[in-house]
């Protein structure tokens, strides 16, 4: 196992067979070097430095139905919302105030907000605040849509692949294509987004050899930005009453992930902070360097319940704020409340 992991830490890849075994083999006595080693590789990068970003779920609608999403359209028990303009550009002054220079708005694929609707917003949002960093989280778009979106000046834009084995992908998306979601991503990569690809760990009959298709995905992709998450089951989903993921097969991939794709951006994902309330701080000492606290109002935070017990629901921005630099300092990290741009376009302080 340490010989792999040192393998992996020099050559920043592994064949997909060691890979398979890493992932197989690791435990209680092995895993923690993998950390360390991923840890180290983000410190020649990115120092001590944790990046904030501010985000805002700005709506709930969804006219998709993955069968493990809380906010599938279909759910019909949930009470759903959309932010006014005025209410998003509230978060982004609050947020702004608090000190963000990134803002992540992120909703499910809701028709009501066309292109026009959303190059207005990201104008408006823009030329306020001309220092900070929009990441659009919307779903998949046609390539006019992507392209129109960057030009009224969203610098990134996440869309985590979720699985890269097509068979196991078709089963969880309902009239989605694997093809189609690829194309996006690499679509958001020719027009010059800073993209964020991803995948969930623990998904209902998923494979360790899976795990490794969506290493590998993400090598050759090279995103910028790279999400990994327990899959959290979601009672009023299909797939309810289904095992989940665990906070440390999803370590194990985080540190994995940090070790091919050292200048990466890697969120500490809030679905750890809910398995585990030291999951957060686990990520960053697994090679995470970004959390992602809330700034959507608090009256519609739990009606963004993408899985079961989904921490900060009640806690105000200000608070999650605090929060969060706490614990990014008690676990030895240093808060950077930069725009933090991937290690290629500008190389941390
Ligand atoms: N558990 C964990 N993560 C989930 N997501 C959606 N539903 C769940 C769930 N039940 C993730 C998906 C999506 C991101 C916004 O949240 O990976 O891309
Ligand atoms: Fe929201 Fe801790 S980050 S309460």
């Amino acid at each position: 196992m340490i010989s792999l992991i040192d393998l992996l830490y020099k050559n920043e890849d592994l064949e997909d067979n060691l890979l398979l075994e890493l992932i197989t083999h690791l435990d209680a006595d092995t895993a923690p070097y993998l950390f360390e080693k991923a840890l180290e590789k983000k410190s020649i990068f990115y120092k001590d430095t944790v990046y904030m970003r501010g985000l805002i779920e700005f709506t709930n609608y969804c006219k998709q139905n993955c069968n493990y999403c809380g906010i599938r359209g279909k759910n019909t028990t949930v009470d759903r919302y959309r932010l006014s303009k005025e209410a998003i550009l509230n978060c982004c002054e609050e947020g702004y105030k608090l000190g963000y220079r990134t803002f992540v708005l992120q909703g499910g694929e809701d028709p009501f907000f066309t292109d026009e609707v959303l190059v207005d917003l990201i104008q408006t949002i823009k030329e306020s605040y001309p220092d900070c960093a929009i990441t659009l989280s919307v779903g998949e778009r046609s390539y006019e849509s992507y392209a129109l979106l960057k030009q009224a000046g969203t610098d990134r834009y996440l869309l985590r692949h979720e699985t890269a084995t097509k068979s196991l992908y078709e089963s969880l998306h309902p009239n989605m294509s694997f093809e189609n979601r690829r194309n996006c991503l690499f679509t958001l990569k020719e027009l010059g987004y800073q993209v964020g690809a991803g995948f969930m760990v623990g998904l209902p009959n998923q494979t360790p050899t899976d795990l490794v298709a969506d290493l590998r995905f993400i090598k050759e992709l090279e995103p910028e930005m790279i999400g990994i998450g327990p899959y959290i089951p979601h009672d009023e989903t299909p797939l309810k009453g289904s095992k989940g993921g665990t906070v440390e097969e999803t370590l194990v991939m985080v540190a994995l992930a940090r070790l091919l794709l050292p200048k990466a951006l890697l969120p500490s994902t809030t679905a750890m902070g809910t398995l585990d309330p030291k999951g957060r701080e686990k990520a960053l000492k697994a090679g995470a360097n970004v959390v992602m606290p809330n700034l959507s109002p608090t009256d519609v935070r739990e009606k963004y319940e993408l899985y079961k017990d989904k921490i900060c629901t009640g806690d105000e921005a200000a608070h999650c704020r605090q929060c969060i630099e706490g614990r990014i300092k008690s676990a030895g990290f240093r808060v950077d409340m930069g725009r933090g741009d991937h290690a290629s376009i500008h190389i941390p302080e």
